[in-house]
């Protein structure tokens, strides 16, 4: 099974991708992951990357589709994986188009801009797993600490409200066309094309 989870910074997909990759037996493909995996070790591409992403932007859709396409070729994503942050402009929904990467599920999370705020300003994350947590909405069994390492958790450099009022502009302009895209495509009736799923990102983690 492949799925997408669109959403704005915040909305909750890294959240939610912890429950269906779980339940599906699937990767999760984070490219925020793969990028801050990069700024830490400190590669070339990382050290272009940190500073888009401090800012707010978007790395560009060569970068983007070149990781891409190298970690869907690996085995574990066989049966397919979970897209967490990618696609992110129409560009990159086209490339998969254009590369017969056909999705099954499209799952568009609505959550509105203050409850973003919000909810980064309270984030925080274990980065070498991407276990996600909120300081009020779903803390740690031990605070500061990563339940199943112990390890120290971290604030995202990204999460400053500044950036992230940035981050929100950006996704309006850039990826929130992806839902008619995607809207498209699933009223099409074409046979391979996805299901689209809009869910309220309300409630709690677990709703
Ligand atoms: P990325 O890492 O993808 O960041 P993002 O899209 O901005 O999304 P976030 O990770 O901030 O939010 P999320 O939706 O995963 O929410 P979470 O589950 O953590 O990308 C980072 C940067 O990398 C980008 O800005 C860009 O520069 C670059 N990049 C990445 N992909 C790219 C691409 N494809 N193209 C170009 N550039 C790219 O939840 C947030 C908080 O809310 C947590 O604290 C959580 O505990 C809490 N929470 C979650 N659900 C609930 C709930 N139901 N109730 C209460 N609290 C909740
Ligand atoms: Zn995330």
């Amino acid at each position: 099974m492949r799925v997408i989870l669109l959403g704005a910074p915040g909305a909750g997909k890294g959240t939610q991708a912890q429950f269906i990759k779980d339940e599906f037996s699937i990767p999760q493909i984070s490219t925020g992951d793969m990028l801050r995996a990069a700024v830490k070790a400190g590669t070339p591409l990382g050290l272009e990357a940190k500073k888009v992403m401090d800012a707010g932007g978007l790395v560009s859709d060569d970068i983007i589709l070149g990781l891409v396409k190298e970690r869907i070729a690996q085995d574990d994503c066989a049966n397919g994986f979970l897209f967490d942050g990618f696609p992110r402009t129409i560009p990159q929904a086209q490339a998969l188009v254009d590369q017969d990467v056909n999705i099954d599920f499209v799952v568009e999370i609505d959550v509105d801009d203050e409850e973003i705020i919000e909810r980064l300003s309270g984030r925080r994350v274990h980065p070498s797993s991407g276990r996600v947590y909120h300081v009020k909405h779903n803390p740690p069994k031990v605070e500061g600490k990563d339940d199943e390492t112990g390890d120290e958790l971290v604030q995202r450099d990204d999460d400053k409200e500044a950036t992230v009022r940035k981050r929100l502009q950006v996704y309006q302009e850039q990826t929130r066309p992806l839902v008619d895209f995607y809207k498209k495509i699933a009223d099409s009736g074409e046979p391979n094309a996805p299901t689209y799923v809009r869910v309220a990102g309300v409630g709690g983690v677990e709703d």
